[in-house]
């Protein structure tokens, strides 16, 4: 085979292959993971704050936004946050979200992609969007005393008539992770 030849059939073998690879994204793919392979799970690629959100957040949060007692809730829960002010400003300044490694811009669309995904029901009507300005001043102020920031907020939320007890917004503390 000549040398030319040779290349167009490598050219013809990558291109193949990346037809295939497209064809396989949209349906899911396997991962090198042995329990996911194990039981035969496959993964649909995702982009964006999706995928910021499930690099950044879901390996505590879930997939779903429900996890381990520990950790609390997003599902049918955040939304109520944004009602209030200092629940506002809770969301951004919480240890997981003000520390994140990406940039203002990338954590502000995460945060509100996660309210829109799994607390959209919950959110004030008229709800204006995090923007990089105010996420990066919240951030730079984290919260440190997270049980009594928290309580402090979710009173406020209870005053307010946002939720109906403490309960309403309550998870397991005692064990992390
Ligand atoms: C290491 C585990 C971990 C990671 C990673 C993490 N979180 Fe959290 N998150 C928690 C825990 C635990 C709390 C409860 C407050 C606390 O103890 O810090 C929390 C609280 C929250 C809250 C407030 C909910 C409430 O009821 O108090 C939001 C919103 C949130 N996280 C979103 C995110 C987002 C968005 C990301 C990714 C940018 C993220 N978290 C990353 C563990 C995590």
């Amino acid at each position: 085979m000549s040398r030319r030849a040779r290349g167009l059939a490598g050219l013809a073998l990558l291109l193949g292959c990346g037809a295939a690879f497209a064809a396989a994204a949209a349906e899911g793919m396997p991962v090198p993971d042995r329990l996911a392979r194990e039981q035969g799970l496959l993964v649909r690629p995702v982009t964006g704050a999706a995928e910021d959100f499930s690099r950044h957040c879901q390996g505590c949060h879930g997939h779903h936004g429900v996890s381990v007692d520990e950790v609390p809730s997003l599902k049918d829960r955040i939304g109520r946050f944004v009602h209030v002010p200092e629940g506002r400003a809770y969301l951004a300044r919480v240890p997981g979200v003000a520390f994140a490694h990406l940039s203002d811009e990338r954590l502000a669309g995460v945060l509100n992609w996660a309210l829109r995904t799994y607390s959209a029901s919950e959110l004030p009507a008229g709800f204006v969007p995090y923007g990089a300005q105010e996420v990066g001043s919240l951030r730079r102020d984290p919260v440190n005393d997270v049980g009594r920031e928290r309580a402090a907020v979710v009173d406020a939320l209870v005053a307010a008539g946002i939720v109906a007890d403490r309960a309403a917004l309550a998870f397991g503390t005692d064990r992390r992770y």
